[in-house]
């Protein structure tokens, strides 16, 4: 147990890995293209370790199914001319056009994109984009951006015909799809993110073709206001700083990949939360208020807060914890291009992205740290074992709706999926913390338990960080202990957690009402099961 200058509680992180390798993830079945896994380079991987795997050619889609590449000829654009006239041109060549051109400031980078973008102008005006050149960055930094940076971001973009042969798979609500692409092409389609070349992801219309699917081209961030703002484009360029080639040297170019698998389950996949009886209490807890996920939870699945619409305001003004992980691993971004917004039984899982940023603060107080070297080794995929899986909780704006019973399964189904696995025994553990319980409003104290209840299931061990809460890690360690000894199961615990809202309790006494509960059941029957007190 801890030394009382410590600030866990519960077992030990060595428990917590159980004694194997602190790479449990190294488990993993090797990248493998499959109907259910696209992957877009050639696999088996004969490429040296130095060299990025070679990309895959296939023919090329336009379809409702893949995404829409800028550089398809079927990508086209309708141009008017001075004299009024108006004709449709190949987008590509627009947009090779307007990016070979001399940019040497912000304002002429908005211009150049506007031109192919040119249904936005008089809407688009990327305010943070200008402030950072102008005001923040030195007149120097400035200036090797434009001169260095941007136009080895431009070369990078323009190479998507060469880099991307074969269609990238939408991953639709639904399926269960997973795609696997090279660091290398990440980078070339988020250099296209960047200069806002995506077709048909600008508008906002309800039933527009992407309506259901996250933003992608980096306008929004651009034009968004907010100090954080500044600091996520510069996490992004500094990212871009890391992974492009420059003219004459390429040794920088990373050369994994990355695996995004969409996990979508069937009712009848579910658990029935009512009639599960493992005992909670045999889930190793492992309870912090120091430390963050990404910093403390290597080998262990990494839960991202998510927002259905993957990346939630990323590429605006949100800086909590879903958009700072997209912003220090910016390769998460891409899951925006091709993830449609998530499904209540639905999860993404993301491995193998690398952290490229380290940052300090949060929301309002955020900014860039400066490089982040990834040390954390990689699969023999070449994924770095790095996993990470978005479930996204409900947004409470009402409190007391999250103690409702459909609320509460809902929320246990969603864990569920994230957190259930099929081919790792025994599974890694989970790193996660407040899910929900930041901008969606959520409480802690019953969402700490609720996750216990989906490691439970899964038979996961449960490292949670209270973000500095040294009382939420108290009381939860208390419960979790209590549970323990009175040998509570997932099922005592359900009934409990969904009788709780009848009660009319004042304020946060769920924990009150839960030891009040147990002690009584025991107290009037010593010998009999914990039953519901409904
Ligand atoms: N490690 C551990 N805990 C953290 C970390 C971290 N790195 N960062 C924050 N926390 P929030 P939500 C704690 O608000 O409520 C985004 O816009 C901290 O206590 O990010 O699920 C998404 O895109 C914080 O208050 O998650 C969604 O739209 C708490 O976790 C929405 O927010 C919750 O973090 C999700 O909101």
């Amino acid at each position: 147990s801890p030394t009382t200058d410590e600030q866990w509680r519960g077992c030990s992180m060595e428990e917590i890995h159980r004694g194997l390798n602190e790479f449990e993830l190294d488990h993993l079945p090797a990248v493998r293209p499959s109907e259910t896994h696209t992957v877009l380079y050639h696999c088996p991987i004969r490429e040296p370790d130095n060299v990025p795997p070679r990309p895959l050619r296939a023919h090329h889609k336009w379809d409702a199914i893949h995404v829409r590449l800028p550089c398809s000829s079927k990508s086209q654009y309708p141009v008017t001319a001075e004299d009024g006239s108006s004709t449709i041109e190949a987008r590509w060549g627009m947009i090779e056009k307007a990016l070979l051109q001399p940019i040497t400031n912000s304002k002429e980078l908005q211009a150049a994109i506007l031109s192919y973008n040119t249904k936005y102008e008089g809407q688009w005006n990327f305010h943070s984009l200008h402030r950072l050149f102008e005001d923040d960055l030195d007149e120097s930094e400035s200036r090797v951006f434009f001169e260095d940076l941007l136009p080895r971001i431009i070369r990078l973009a323009l190479r998507l015909p060469e880099l991307v042969q074969a269609p990238i798979p939408l991953l639709k609500q639904g399926q269960n799809h997973s795609v696997t692409l090279t660091q290398q092409q990440v980078s070339c389609l988020l250099a296209n993110a960047f200069l806002c070349t995506f077709p048909r992801r600008n508008t906002m219309k309800k039933r527009s073709e992407y309506s259901t699917f996250p933003d992608i081209n980096f306008n929004r961030l651009f034009q968004s206001g907010g100090k954080a703002v500044i600091e996520k484009i510069k996490c992004i360029c500094h990212y871009f700083r890391r992974v492009c080639p420059t003219e004459r040297d390429s040794s920088n170019v990373p050369t994994g990949v990355v695996t995004f698998a969409r996990r979508s389950l069937e009712p009848a996949e579910l658990p029935n939360w009512g009639e599960c009886k493992a005992p909670l209490g045999v889930t190793p807890l492992h309870i912090t208020s120091d430390g963050t996920i990404e910093d403390q939870g290597f080998g262990l699945l990494q839960v991202d807060f998510a927002n259905k619409f993957l990346g939630g305001g990323v590429l605006g003004g949100g800086c909590v914890q879903e958009e700072i992980r997209f912003v220090i691993c910016p390769e998460l971004l891409l899951s925006k291009l091709f993830t449609e917004c998530l499904r209540p039984t639905e999860a993404l899982l993301m491995v193998g992205a690398e952290r490229f940023s380290d940052y300090s603060g949060y929301a309002s107080t955020f900014e860039w740290a400066g490089n982040h070297e990834d040390c954390i080794p990689r699969d023999s995929s070449r994924r770095r074992q790095t996993h990470i899986v978005a479930i996204d909780a409900l947004h409470f704006m009402q409190s007391q709706h999250q103690y409702r019973e459909e609320q509460i399964k809902r929320e246990l189904n969603k864990a569920y999926v994230g957190l259930q696995h099929t081919l790792i025994t025994p599974a890694p553990g989970v790193a996660s913390g407040n899910w929900g319980c930041g901008a969606f409003g959520g409480d802690p104290r019953l969402k700490a338990l609720l996750q216990l209840m989906v490691c439970t299931v899964t038979q996961r061990p449960l490292v949670y960080f209270t973000f500095g809460d040294a009382q939420l890690r108290d009381e939860v360690h208390r419960m979790h202990t209590f549970l323990l000894e009175h040998n509570v199961c997932v099922k005592d615990l359900w009934n409990l957690l969904t009788s709780y809202q009848s009660q009319n309790m004042p304020g946060n006494e769920l924990y009150n009402f839960i030891y009040g509960c147990i002690s009584n059941t025991l107290k009037r029957s010593p010998k009999t099961k914990l039953t519901s007190p409904k």
